[in-house]
């Protein structure tokens, strides 16, 4: 929460942005939205949103810290995203415009072929064992077929987790291991910046160390050669081929509400990372009703685009299962944004109409960095509401977005939430709000936050604390996976029964909310979110290495970079060799993305006499800030030089 930059922001941001009447006079929020007893409104987008196979007979109960919602009810999911759309009579209406990364693979798919490609592949999965309560892992790319492995899951009741690609094989086989996955969908390899990511050689990595998968499915996407397992590994094409496509032939199983939907792993203040519990029909109300009035969703007319990957709750929620449940035509990309060119992105938007685009403010930095001149090549003018996610969005970000891509015209939802929220949290309502370059605003409908100091005492306007959220909502997770003591913990014993979201905040005179960042050892490098103490585990796993300390600067188009100060045995000499080591073995550890920006030698970290790591110390020296006491760093001109070289080789390997 020390970010003073931010607090200086909010202070001089005095820019205001009245929603245009054309806008608000179309919206699917109206301003009496924020006047409905949040039971009430709860109560209506349940009965009404979703289709349920069983009513639920109670709104919600509440036995703090554990929520349950829509009680009694049963529904199924893939039946809400895709079927009923089909049985509506829209199963020509096209699903995803799903695009590859190289130059002409375009495939629009429809939702009746959606749902022809789920039921096929769940028919399949069932040779395989897979039914009700049976836990898959998925680890695959951008690829149509990772929503339909998602769906297919749903469609039997197996709940899933989906690792991102970019994540290595021991953090696909600790999550697998936890979660205890029977079955694991993969692919051959995935295309990213036009190379291909091994996939299938990762997981078999992780597989030999994750002895509880006793069947893998494998996607053909590259066609390059991968070994095949005789017995465990499976074709995709091959395991499906003959199987029924019609929904009689696998009928969606009628789940109950709190049914274990997926588990999301996320980084906390410990090496291990949580399994984030998500539910049925609370979940799925959440994420459909949210999508629908912060993006103002019109199925009919809108393309949608969420440029994030689904193997992150923003895909789960706003690429897969919120649209689809709205019945909402979206754009899936496989690749990066600069491949082939830079332009990649408004090329799509102008390809397919995009109306709505929701991304990340690192993204749109690097479009910063880049130059309004590949935006300005192609016509944009379809778009009419732009969304950000994943960290505080500086207003420079904010009005370069707003005027090169939304052409002076679109509204911005900056919006707030987590991994553990299910759903967005904080958020402006376009048509409604009137928007404030860098503030994600007011409280969704039906949500309530606020801003509490140390002891619990809610903080006036202007002032800052930490962000809480004082009642539940439906998408809540129900807890961290085979863990409830460190999920109360976690959450629940800074105050009693309000949600502490680890997050700094101010609240101005309007009540409108200003995020601040991190508030523990939690970092966030292109909006993913990464714990200081993964990363210290994984360079002190190295054998050269004795000690180790992380903590993040400020990074212009990252948000946060990271920096480590390591201390090597003794038998160890620091080389720009060994830095490059080091930070790929804690790619190795844990993925590319965790990579440090930054490594410094050191040949004693700063303690406290008790021992502790002084990382605020450490934090001042990777901000270039005066330090205090600093007799015991390293020379500090190594720390420069070794900065000034890590810098260099920075943005070659984000992930
Ligand atoms: C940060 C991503 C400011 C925050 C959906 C939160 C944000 C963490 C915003 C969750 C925003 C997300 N403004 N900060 N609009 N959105 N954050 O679990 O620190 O990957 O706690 O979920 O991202 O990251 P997660």
């Amino acid at each position: 929460m020390t970010e003073p930059h931010a607090i200086e922001t909010m202070l001089l941001e005095e820019r205001r942005y009245p929603p245009s009447e054309e806008f608000a006079s179309q919206a699917n929020a109206r301003p009496g939205i924020y006047d409905e007893p949040f039971e009430a409104f709860w109560e209506r987008e349940g009965r009404e949103r979703l289709t349920w196979f069983e009513p639920f007979s109670e709104l919600y109960e509440w036995k703090p810290p554990y929520a349950k919602w829509f009680l009694g009810g049963k529904l199924n999911v893939c039946f809400n995203c895709v079927d009923r759309h089909v049985e509506a009579g829209n199963g020509e209406k096209v699903a995803f415009h799903w695009e590859g990364e190289a130059a002409g693979e375009l495939r629009s798919i429809s939702y009746a072929d959606l749902q022809r490609d789920v039921v096929r592949f769940a028919n399949a999965l069932k040779k395989l064992g897979v039914r009700k309560g049976t836990p898959v892992a998925i680890y695959m790319g951008m690829v149509p077929e990772l929503p339909v492995a998602m769906l297919a899951c749903t469609r039997l009741g197996a709940p899933h987790t989906v690792i991102f690609g970019g994540f290595s094989a021991d953090s696909l086989s600790d999550r697998a291991n936890d979660m205890e996955c029977e079955v694991l969908i993969t692919q051959d390899e995935a295309w990213r910046r036009g190379t291909a990511v091994p996939l299938k050689k990762v997981a078999d990595e992780a597989m030999s160390a994750a002895p509880g998968i006793r069947a893998s499915v494998v996607l053909r996407r590259t066609g390059n050669d991968v070994a095949m397992h005789e017995g465990r590994d499976h074709w995709w094409h091959e395991l499906e081929e003959g199987e029924p496509d019609d929904a009689a032939s696998c009928p969606c199983e009628p789940m109950d509400s709190e049914d274990l939907l997926f588990l999301m792993y996320t980084s906390g203040t410990t090496a291990k990372p949580k399994g984030i519990v998500h539910t049925t029909g609370g979940y799925l109300c959440g994420v459909a009703t949210t999508h629908n009035y912060i993006f103002d969703l019109k199925p009919e007319s809108d393309v949608y685009w969420c440029a994030a990957d689904i193997g992150w709750i923003t895909g789960h929620s706003y690429i897969v299962y919120g649209p689809l449940c709205n019945g909402a035509t979206s754009v899936l990309y496989e690749g990066t944004p600069d491949f082939p060119d830079k332009d990649r992105w408004w090329e799509i938007v102008e390809r397919y109409g995009v109306t709505i685009l929701y991304t990340a403010p690192t993204a749109i930095r690097s479009h910063m960095k880049w130059g309004p001149e590949y935006a300005q090549k192609h016509d944009l003018s379809s778009l009419r509401l732009l969304g950000s996610v994943g960290e505080p969005i500086n207003p420079e970000a904010w009005i370069w977005y707003r005027e090169h891509i939304g052409g002076d015209r679109t509204p911005i939802v900056d919006t707030w939430w987590q991994t553990e929220t299910g759903m967005v949290m904080i958020t402006p309502l376009p048509g409604v709000t009137t928007l404030k370059p860098g503030s994600a605003t007011k409280p969704f409908p039906g949500v309530s936050a606020g801003v509490f100091d140390e002891r619990g005492n809610e903080v006036g306007p202007g002032g800052g604390g930490y962000l809480v959220l004082k009642r539940p909502w439906p998408a809540m997770l129900r807890g961290i996976f085979k863990d409830p003591k460190r999920y109360e913990e976690t959450y629940w014993s800074k105050y009693e029964n309000v949600y502490f979201a680890g997050d700094g905040a101010r609240i101005d005179r309007d009540e409108d909310f200003w995020l601040l960042g991190r508030v523990d050892d939690v970092m966030n490098v292109s909006g993913h979110r990464i714990s200081t103490i993964e990363v210290e585990s994984a360079l002190v796993d190295h054998q050269d290495v004795a000690e180790a300390a992380v903590t993040s600067r400020k990074d212009a188009t990252t948000g946060e970079a990271i920096v480590a100060y390591v201390t090597l045995k003794s038998s160890a000499e620091p080389s720009v060799e060994k830095l490059q080591e080091l930070r790929d073995h804690v790619a190795k550890k844990i993925g590319p993305i965790a990579k440090p920006a930054n490594i410094v030698f050191t040949p004693e970290l700063p303690k406290t006499r008790s021992g502790k790591i002084m990382r605020r110390l450490l934090r001042d020296v990777a901000e270039n800030r005066p330090l205090g006491d600093t007799t015991t760093l390293a020379d500090p001109t190594v720390v420069n030089e070794i900065q000034q070289r890590a810098e260099d080789e920075q943005g070659a390997d984000e992930a």
